[in-house]
Formats: C-alpha cells, structure tokens, sequence
C-alpha cells in the first residue's frame, strides 16, 4: 500500500505523500551516536527508509526496535524487515517498551514523525516521553520540511525543542528529498 495511501486515509498523522529520500535518511543518522549506541530506537518508521540506514551504521550488537502507529505501514515493515522488532503502537508509549525490552533507556532516537501536524497535547506528550526514555546525554534527531516551519505547530515545535534539551542543533537543509527538510539533531 504503501505512505501514499496511508497519507489519503490519515493525513495528519501520516504527513507525508512520498517516503524520504536515502540523503535525508544518510543525515538523519549522522551525527548522534547511532554507530556507538547500544540501545537505538525509530519512531514512525512508515516504509522503512531510515530503518535501512540505521541497520547500516548500528553496531551488530545494539539493541535496535521500531514504533509505528498505522497497522498497515507496520505490516509492510514486518514483511520487509522480518528481524527488526517493531511495535505497533504510538511512540507516547516508549517506556513500556522499554520495560518489556529490557532495554533500559535508549541513547539515539531516530524519529520521522510529522510533529508540526500534531496538536499541542500529542506533542507535548511524545516529547516528555521521550526525555523519560532518553539516558543522560542521549541523542535524538528528528526531520522537518522547510515550509513546516512556517505553520503554527512547526513553530511552537522548534521552541519545545529548545525547551526540552539541553542542546539543539539544525543541520543544512536536504534539497534532495520531496520536499526539501533539515534534521534538529538534541542532545538530552
Ligand atoms: C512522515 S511519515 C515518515 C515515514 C518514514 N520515516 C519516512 O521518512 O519516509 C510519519 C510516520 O509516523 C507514523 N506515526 C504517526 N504518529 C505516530 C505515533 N504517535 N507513534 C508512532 N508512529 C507514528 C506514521 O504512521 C508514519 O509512518
């Protein structure tokens, strides 16, 4: 089925009409420890183009699951990444993961949620459970297309970010990905 159809039956929490582009999934993953990581987790892997690039650059032995809300992009990522242990669930529920993993708290994110859809509430409580989840000076990197910064949610979402951690940076914007975005890249 694939991004596109899910985008048609749920918009707002699908947010894109095309999966990214592998330079936006190479800039994702660059930069905060996903290489040295022992525990990495993705939020809202859809097709799986960042999964790909995660399994590329993780050590073999770090501990490495994925939360994606839609029953059907999670039952296309089960069937293309059999070995990959996804939960299909929102992200708001990392900590029980957590706990059933044995996982302890995690040291990179990567996420591909489409925050500057979200209402205040949804994103306020992704990301208290995200620093919940993260240990101290854990990473997480989330992607954002250059006009969400002009809607409302995108920027009350770029002054979270700032609130939230102690550290954010903005990485140069990927003009090879449909639309161009750029990645915050934090550090708890
Ligand atoms: C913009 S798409 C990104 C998909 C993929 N990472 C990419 O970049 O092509 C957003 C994804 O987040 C998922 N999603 C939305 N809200 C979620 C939530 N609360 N928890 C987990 N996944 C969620 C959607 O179903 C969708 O797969």
């Amino acid at each position: 089925m694939g991004i596109f159809w899910e985008f048609v039956k749920n918009p707002k929490r699908t947010g894109a009409v095309a999966t990214s582009s592998r330079h936006l999934a190479r800039t994702i993953c660059a930069e905060i420890g996903v290489e040295s990581a022992s525990v990495v987790v993705e939020y809202g892997p859809g097709t799986g183009v960042f999964t790909e690039e995660i399994l590329r650059v993780k050590k073999p032995e770090a501990d490495f699951f994925a939360i994606e809300r839609s029953p059907t992009l999670a039952a296309d990522f089960r069937r293309r990444f059999p070995d990959v242990r996804l939960f299909e669930d929102s992200a708001t529920n990392v900590a029980s993961m957590l706990t059933e993993t044995g996982c302890g708290s995690i040291d990179s994110i990567v996420c591909g949620l489409p925050w500057a859809l979200f209402d205040e509430e949804l994103q306020d409580n992704l990301l208290s459970a995200t620093l919940d989840s993260l240990a101290p000076g854990g990473r997480f990197a989330t992607f954002a297309y250059l006009q969400g910064l002009l809607l409302p949610a995108g920027k009350r979402f770029k002054e979270k970010l700032a609130q939230s951690f102690s550290k954010v940076e903005k990485s140069p914007t990927v003009w090879r990905n449909l639309p161009p975005a750029f990645v915050y890249r934090c550090t708890k």
